[in-house]
């Protein structure tokens, strides 16, 4: 596997390898401090981020090479360059390309066209690198057998839902998504690639609209955002009204297995999607999830250029 453009496309063997190489990284982050010596890597986004921006930059660091990060709005795409043609210019200088962008076809047209690897660093459909992060943090937590567990996400069917049905799926995982019917559920095309991707591991996917009776004796509950970015603020009123009875308060927290953690990819909204208190609490993991996003885009860079994920 060249890439790695969706969630989806990696096996059980790649997130395995995936998160075992992260956990080193989290011990010693220059491991692997040759990996890119005089190499260089892309950021390039056209929205805005904070810690996968920072996680990039200070993996490619840490493998010895320099990040170059590209606004999209500076680019000659932004004047008509074709995708496919800034996608050989990037191969011509940078061992590896993460983007950050709206459609989920500029990532796979970029991917088609590089020569060197491409990584999705969040698109309207999916988010890779986050999930990743969520795993090895969940793993740090409850080990690696996860047998009688439940891993719910509450919230809009958005990015980071497909990435949580998706990577729930490739382990085996009893995963839950607690959304609104209709309009701010997942698609019912990822869901039906979840299924048939759990069956194949063991897992299940199973999309539900009663957020109590979600929470109850999960071992995680994730919330994110409910106005992704790109999303039409026209929107923003009567979707608030429909993912009210999704916010991750202290009640449905209290309705958690007695070892239940609270995860949000961040950024967080106090009081929209998730009390203060909960977010704040003893149970939340939330910077630990937000360090191994480091770890684990540190791992993907690493394993993408020496050519070892099968997908
Ligand atoms: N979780 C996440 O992707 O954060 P940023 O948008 O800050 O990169
Ligand atoms: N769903 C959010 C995730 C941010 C990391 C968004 O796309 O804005």
């Amino acid at each position: 596997m060249k890439d790695l453009l969706k969630t989806e496309h990696l096996s059980r063997g790649d997130v395995e390898l995936l998160l075992e190489t992260a956990a080193k990284f989290a011990v010693d982050p220059t491991a692997a401090s040759n990996t890119l010596a005089h190499k260089t890597v892309a950021i390039y986004m056209s929205k805005p981020s904070t810690r996968t921006r920072l996680a990039s930059e200070t993996a490619v660091a840490h493998l010895g090479g320099t990040p170059v990060f590209l606004r999209g709005d500076e680019l000659q795409i932004g004047r008509g360059e074709t995708i496919a043609d800034t996608a050989k210019v990037i191969s011509q200088f940078c061992s590896a390309l993460l983007i950050r962008t709206y459609s989920q076809s500029e990532v796979d047209e970029l991917g088609a066209n590089a020569t060197i690897p491409v990584i999705n660093g969040l698109t309207d459909y999916d988010h890779p690198t986050q999930v990743l992060a969520d795993w090895i943090t969940i793993r740090e937590k409850f080990g690696s057998d996860i047998s009688g567990r439940k891993f719910v996400y509450f919230g809009d069917g958005n990015n980071v839902t497909t990435a949580w049905l998706m990577m729930g799926a490739i382990l085996g995982a009893h995963v839950v998504a607690a959304t609104p019917e209709g309009k701010w559920a997942p698609d019912n095309q990822v869901v039906e690639t979840a299924k048939r991707i759990a069956k194949e591991n063991g897992g299940s996917i199973e999309v539900v609209h009663d957020p109590i009776a979600a929470a109850k004796d999960a071992s995680v509950l994730y919330t994110d955002v409910w106005m992704s970015m790109g999303d039409p603020e026209a929107e923003r009123a009567e979707k608030e009204l429909a993912l009210k009875p999704f916010k991750v308060t202290e009640n449905l927290m209290a309705q958690a297995a007695s070892d239940g953690i609270f995860m949000h990819c961040l950024p967080a909204h106090r009081g929209e999607e998730v009390d203060a208190s909960v977010i704040d609490g003893p149970r939340s993991v939330i910077w630990r999830e937000a360090f191994h996003r480091r770890t684990t885009i540190q791992s993907i860079i690493y394993h993408l250029v020496r050519g070892e994920l099968k997908g």
